[in-house]
């Protein structure tokens, strides 16, 4: 058995509650740009940091972190460098991809973009007809969507730009809802796909057009329209021009992507400083990884701690619960962050892995998931590491509301950790005729939750916090020795979703299985 296998047996057993100290999690509280983080409710003693130190001693973090921002080929199955980093650089950062310098051509397209995204926020550009662009609708999905709409939805209180609306589903109504209401002469589409590929999207943007050409004219899609990808020719082919695109670069993973021209949105929403305050954040966490010791170091340290949990522990979840109401997007943001990251099961050179590896993210805002999920975070069979993300202050509201939300993050990771023992729940109160309600009304404690404190969700703040998790993610899947950068997992369903579009259409189900055969004749059988 392995050291931190052996300890995660041996610290399973003993009730984390009682190691507290105020000199405990002082040591355990990090500071990672503006975020105070509190580890100090983990199963972190002088054994576990002493065996996640060497794990990773083990496996080269420290020279993979040097490989990674050197703009080394890491995503090997696709053979290319993981360098979304460059896209937070500064003027002056030497930022090589695959060999390449980057950021001559980095900060010309950031300057195209954010000059282009003033000009829609100040009412210089104008549409077809002379008029104020009003509502901006971004149509993406997957990464060329959840950074954005999430980022945006989190800036709520930055948002002094036009009417901004998401359409990401293939579902009709998705698109019919953000078009509903919307005038085509003050409506600005933007098509955001890296690849120009992504059927989902150029369904959409191919309704879209119908729609502003059926009131405007062919004419009008050059000021209506604009494209955000690295796939210049096949935007010129659905026919935006050059002038009208936006670029960015292979070596940019689209769930990684918000940086770059994908953040336009965040941009005509937000404006060009605070979009670059958001930037800045990213790149205190990008120095905060490469320059802090272990037992300092955010993303390395809760990239350790999570991937033991997952492989040694056998925790299959991680709950993101933020307290904060504009975040309500940031559980989903993650989930492809992470999942589409993490979700493999075999190492970088094609050889099963023996352990589980991605564990499935998932939450709500507080304090809405308190009356929803929390009985089973706290009375559960089985734990789950849970992340409080918890600003200070209010942006927006009153604060002494605001210091209600606060003290009930607090208080649940309070509870998690402290519980309460059946001899206390018993004398508290008993059931019905005298039933014993003491094992009912018993909380196991000792549950590990991390409690990210910050003063508020700024841009800044948020910046950092989107790339601790970008960091974190990069080592877990170093540690599992998987490739973090690849989706290969998404193909088989998209090129079966073609084959069901064709066979919904024409009756042909050959080389169907039974069950999905069946599916398709009821659905034809049965549609309008
Ligand atoms: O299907 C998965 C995926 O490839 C994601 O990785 C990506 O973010 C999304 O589709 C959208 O891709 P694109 O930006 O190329 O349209």
């Amino acid at each position: 058995m392995s050291t931190l296998k052996a300890l995660a047996a041996e610290l399973s057993q003993q009730p984390l509650s009682n190691w507290m100290t105020p000199e405990r999690t002082q040591s355990l509280t990090l500071q990672a740009g503006p975020w105070r983080v509190d580890l100090s409710k983990h199963y972190l003693n002088e054994a576990s940091m002493a065996a996640l130190k060497q794990w990773c001693s083990e496996r080269g973090i420290d020279q993979a972190i040097k490989d990674l921002f050197a703009g080394k080929p890491l995503n090997l199955t696709e053979g290319r460098a993981v360098m979304h980093m460059a896209m937070r650089a500064e003027a002056g950062d030497d930022c090589h991809a695959d060999g390449e310098p980057v950021m001559r051509d980095v900060l010309r397209e950031r300057e195209r973009c954010l000059a282009f995204a003033e000009r829609v926020r100040s009412g210089e550009h104008r549409g077809a007809t002379g008029e104020r662009i009003e509502r901006v609708i971004n149509i993406g999905i997957g990464g060329s969507d959840l950074g954005p709409r999430m980022a945006v939805g989190a800036l709520a209180p930055d948002h002094n730009g036009p009417d901004l609306r998401f359409v990401a589903n293939v579902d009709p109504s998705d698109l019919y809802h953000a078009l509903e209401g919307a005038d085509p002469a003050k409506t600005l589409i933007i098509v955001a796909s890296k690849t120009f590929t992504t059927i989902e999207t150029l369904t959409n943007a191919r309704a879209a057009r119908e729609w502003l050409v059926a009131s405007l004219g062919d004419a009008a899609v050059a000021d209506h329209f604009v494209a955000l990808s690295t796939a210049a020719d096949k935007v010129a082919e659905f026919g935006i021009g050059a002038e009208q695109t936006f670029g960015f670069w292979d070596w940019v993973g689209g769930r990684y992507s918000l940086w770059s021209s994908i953040g336009l949105p965040i941009m005509i929403a937000i404006g060009r400083d605070a979009f670059c305050e958001f930037l800045a954040g990213a790149r205190d966490m990008d120095q905060h990884v490469q320059s802090a010791a272990f037992e300092q170091n955010l993303p390395v340290l809760m990239g350790a701690l999570y991937a033991w949990y997952r492989q040694d522990w056998d925790k299959p979840s991680v709950a993101v619960i933020p307290y904060d109401q504009h975040l309500s997007e940031l559980p989903a943001y993650l989930q492809q962050a992470d999942m589409e990251s993490l979700g493999k099961r075999v190492d970088r050179e094609g050889n099963p892995i023996d352990h589980p590896t991605g564990a499935v993210v998932w939450g709500e805002p507080g304090t809405n998931g308190q009356h929803a999920f929390f009985q089973l975070l706290h009375q559960g069979s089985d734990w789950i590491p849970v992340e409080f993300i918890v600003p200070a202050n209010a942006r927006l509201g009153a604060q002494s509301q605001h210091d209600l939300l606060v003290a009930n993050a607090l208080a649940q990771g309070e509870a998690l950790l402290v519980g309460k023992d059946t001899d206390t729940a018993r004398a508290e109160m008993s059931g019905p005729g005298g039933l014993d309600l003491g094992p009912h009304r018993t909380f196991p404690g000792s549950r590990p939750s991390t409690l990210f404190l910050t003063e508020a969700m700024t841009p800044r703040a948020l910046g950092a916090l989107i790339a601790f998790h970008e960091h974190r993610i990069f080592v877990q899947g170093w540690l599992w020795n998987l490739n973090a950068y690849d989706q290969w997992g998404v193909e088989l369903g998209k090129a079966l979703a073609l084959s069901a579009a064709d066979a919904l259409a024409t009756g042909n189900t050959d080389g169907k299985d039974a069950s999905t055969a069946a599916a398709i004749a009821w659905v034809r059988e049965n549609r309008g």
